[in-house]
């Protein structure tokens, strides 16, 4: 099998840093020690209300980065700019709601397809891989395929909700539905990606899918960081996905 991407998503860092307003901890920094912990990607998302990573921190990021990044937006007409003028290596459309704690949902792309089409166009063309984060939903799918989508980003946070409830009977058909979609969405030709709320305890399943090229993962390994620094943190993932794939 294809060794698995990780991407390290790193908003939470900058969560910690807006709690008090200060310099500190600096995002920069936490992405430049997540390359050397073997990071093959740095995702962040810059959201409307700005609550975690700041448009300086993109600036940062897209200057300083030696691996991809990986920059997730709402589909509005402020982000296309902000992403058209740094032009990322891939760009993952996500649901955004103010209210929402995390990204909660997929996007909606199968009522949403003319306005979805003529909004990523230009990103394309600008040379930016356009991912969609979308739930394992086989309607979704064909949709993002349609409007010409490189990637999907299978959206695991109702997996790994129902693992940490102990809803084993529902976390494994969860399991199932992903595996169905990452292989209908692999027969399509798009590359599948997936990520939401995984830890060392859900993702090897998922690492263990053939079809899955890529894995982006944050707020447990910012939370893990805390005890065994974010180096510690990263190589035990990487471990543990390197594992499953052989
Ligand atoms: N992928 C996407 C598209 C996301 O929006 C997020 C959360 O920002 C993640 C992956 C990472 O999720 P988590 O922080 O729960 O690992």
């Amino acid at each position: 099998m294809e060794k698995l991407r990780l991407g390290v998503n790193i908003d939470h860092v900058a969560t910690v840093r807006n709690a008090r307003g200060s310099a500190y901890p600096e995002p920069l920094r936490a992405a430049l020690l997540a390359e050397q912990a073997g990071a093959d990607g740095i995702t962040a998302h810059l959201r409307e209300d700005r609550r975690h990573i700041s448009d300086a921190d993109i600036e940062a990021l897209a200057g300083a980065l030696t691996v991809p990044l990986n920059f997730e937006m709402a589909a509005t007409d402020e982000m296309q700019a902000i992403a058209l003028r740094h032009k990322p290596h891939a760009v993952c459309i996500v649901p955004e709601k103010r209210e929402e704690r995390t990204t909660e949902g997929g996007l909606e792309v199968a009522q949403d397809e003319n306005r979805l089409a003529t909004f990523i166009a230009p990103l394309a063309d600008a040379g930016c891989r356009v991912s969609i984060f979308i739930a394992a939903d086989a309607p979704q799918i064909k949709a993002a395929h349609r409007i010409g989508a490189a990637v999907v980003e299978l959206h695991t946070g109702a997996y790994c909700d129902a693992h940490a409830e102990g809803r084993f009977a529902a976390r494994d058909a969860e399991l199932e539905r992903l595996r169905e979609m990452a292989a209908l969405a692999a027969s399509l030709g798009l590359e599948v990606h997936a990520g939401h709320g995984l830890t060392y305890d859900t993702v090897q399943p998922i690492a263990a899918f053939p079809e899955v090229r890529e894995l982006n993962i944050g707020h447990f390994l910012i939370g893990e960081a805390i005890f065994r620094g974010l180096e510690g943190a990263i190589t035990e993932m990487r471990r543990l996905m390197d594992e499953v794939r052989g």
